[in-house]
């Protein structure tokens, strides 16, 4: 038996607002702001589930899980992301490894990296040394820099058991 390996790549970005939780890798964080969403709008975790269903080309998060269906109004996206999950499940899918970069201007998210990793490793089933936390600020420019909003960034690797090549 050997395997067949696939990459995925996500991407998420969302408003900051005041009045609403930063909640990063389903860690809230201590902010004066958050970031606005339909749903908790958790840009980590969104970026992973995009990655995760991109892996395995089953369209994207919101075809999944529609911003305009009230049932994930104030939703918690680690629900999306365990759905992903066992879509590629289904497909024979098991997840590798995950990388991922958030970038905020502020707060600093280092002191929380080994929650959010712990609390995304518990979820997926995976071992902490195969969940790959970054930050970055956007050196004060653009959207994210101007503190206007932020992003999530996440590639996965994935892999499925096929049956060995036999030759011909
Ligand atoms: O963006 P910059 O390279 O200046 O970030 C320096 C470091 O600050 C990063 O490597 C990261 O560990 C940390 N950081 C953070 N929280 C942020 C942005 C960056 O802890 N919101
Ligand atoms: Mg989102």
């Amino acid at each position: 038996m050997s395997y067949e390996y696939r990459s995925g790549l996500g991407w998420d970005s969302h408003r900051t607002a005041s009045g609403r939780a930063l909640i990063l890798g389903g860690v809230t964080i201590p902010s004066e702001f958050g970031l606005d969403g339909h749903s908790d709008a958790d840009i980590l975790l969104h970026a992973i589930t995009d990655a995760l269903l991109g892996a395995a080309a089953l369209g994207d998060i919101g075809m999944h899980f529609s911003d305009t269906d009230p049932r994930w109004k104030g939703a918690e996206s680690m629900q999306f992301l365990l759905h992903a999950k066992s879509l590629l499940a289904e497909k024979g899918f098991e997840l590798v490894h995950l990388d991922t970069t958030v970038i905020l201007e502020k707060p600093k998210l280092k002191d929380f990296r080994t929650a959010i990793r712990e609390n995304i490793a518990k979820h997926l089933g995976l071992s902490l040394e195969l969940v790959s936390v970054k930050f970055k600020t956007a050196e004060k420019v653009g959207p994210v820099g101007e503190g206007r909003s932020a992003e999530a960034q996440a590639v996965v690797t994935v892999r499925r058991k096929v049956p060995e090549y036999a030759g011909v």
